[in-house]
């Protein structure tokens, strides 16, 4: 049995402290839920965490810079021919968006939650770059020109429960990648003698406010290949202290099960894997003792 798998790249259980980067503060405002009662009352407030993209971004800022430049590597070393245009999937808060069009890419990016692409947009303006954004769901969506290389971490994939759902989204991404371009695919993989059992926690600050985010698997059914996580967050600033959970589903896969639902799409060639550590020296096996993976996809000639 394998101890507990980890959503962050971090090989330590606990929490840990980000140092804030980012310059402009109006982009990280507490939503106005009233004054913070006495602690042990503080208002817990249900919605999904993505409708908060000031608080994901900061939550995952620190792996930003190592991955963008490991995504950029990879471009490099396994696409045919040059790569200047990408897309993203489920882009999120832009974090990558931001990251990659700073380094001179033509980024296309969509996500199905429009606070996401607003504030998104929002940070692109504020470091005066430029990104083509649009609303969209993963397995239903077209892109007008075929794109050099595409990207998709962090376990978007995952949102996807059903084999349908992640065979649509394979074969939309197929359409959307030229020939010899690559999907890079960040998936967190439940290793069939991995534990159930997962709490991480750790923190982040930006200025005067600070976040605390506790990331929980409640439950497992391998059976139906489905876990349920919670994500509470603690937001406190001088004035407020704002808690938000949000409960959801994710699909369970194996590295068995991935190469089984890739092989059956039928359009990419497996290139390497890799782990959460985005060493692009240091490819990892792609076997089920795989927990955090991140697959290099490459689109066949048709
Ligand atoms: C874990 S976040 C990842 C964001 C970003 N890729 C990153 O690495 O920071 C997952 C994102 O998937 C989006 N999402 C979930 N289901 C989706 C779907 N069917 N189509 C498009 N976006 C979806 C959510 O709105 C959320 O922004």
């Amino acid at each position: 049995m394998i101890g507990a798998r980890q959503f962050k790249r971090t090989r330590r259980v606990g929490e840990r402290s980000v140092r804030a980067r980012i310059s402009d503060s109006s982009l990280f405002w507490i939503p106005d839920f009233g004054p913070e009662r006495p602690s042990a009352m503080t208002r817990i407030i249900h919605a999904n965490w993505y409708d908060f993209p000031q608080y994901y971004d900061l939550a995952f800022r620190d792996e930003t810079r190592a991955e963008a430049a490991f995504l950029q590597a990879a471009f490099t070393r396994y696409a045919d021919g040059r790569v200047t245009t990408l897309l993203e999937p489920a882009c999120g808060s832009g974090r990558l968006v931001r990251a990659l069009a700073a380094k001179g890419f033509r980024v296309l990016a969509f996500d199905l939650n429009q606070r996401a692409l607003v504030y998104c947009q929002r940070r692109l303006q504020a470091r005066g770059l430029r990104a083509t954004l649009f609303r969209a769901d993963m397995c239903q969506f077209a892109v007008s020109q075929p794109v050099d290389a595409a990207f998709c971490t962090f376990d978007s994939f995952r949102h996807l429960l059903t084999e349908k759902h992640a065979l649509q989204h394979l074969r939309c991404m197929a359409e959307a990648i030229r020939p010899g371009g690559v999907y890079i695919l960040g998936v967190h993989l439940l290793p069939p003698d991995a534990s159930d059992e997962c709490v991480e926690r750790w923190r982040a600050r930006h200025g005067r406010l600070s976040l605390a985010v506790t990331l929980r698997v409640l439950k497992v059914d391998r059976r139906r290949r489905r876990e349920w996580l919670r994500v509470s967050l603690r937001v406190q600033s001088p004035r407020r202290v704002v808690r938000i959970r949000h409960e959801f589903p994710l699909r369970i896969y194996t590295a068995s099960q991935l190469r089984k639902t890739i092989g059956r799409c039928g359009q990419f060639d497996l290139c390497d894997t890799f782990d959460y550590w985005y060493e692009i020296d240091r490819p990892s096996q792609f076997n089920d003792d795989m927990a955090d993976t991140v697959l290099v996809l490459r689109r066949k000639s048709r």
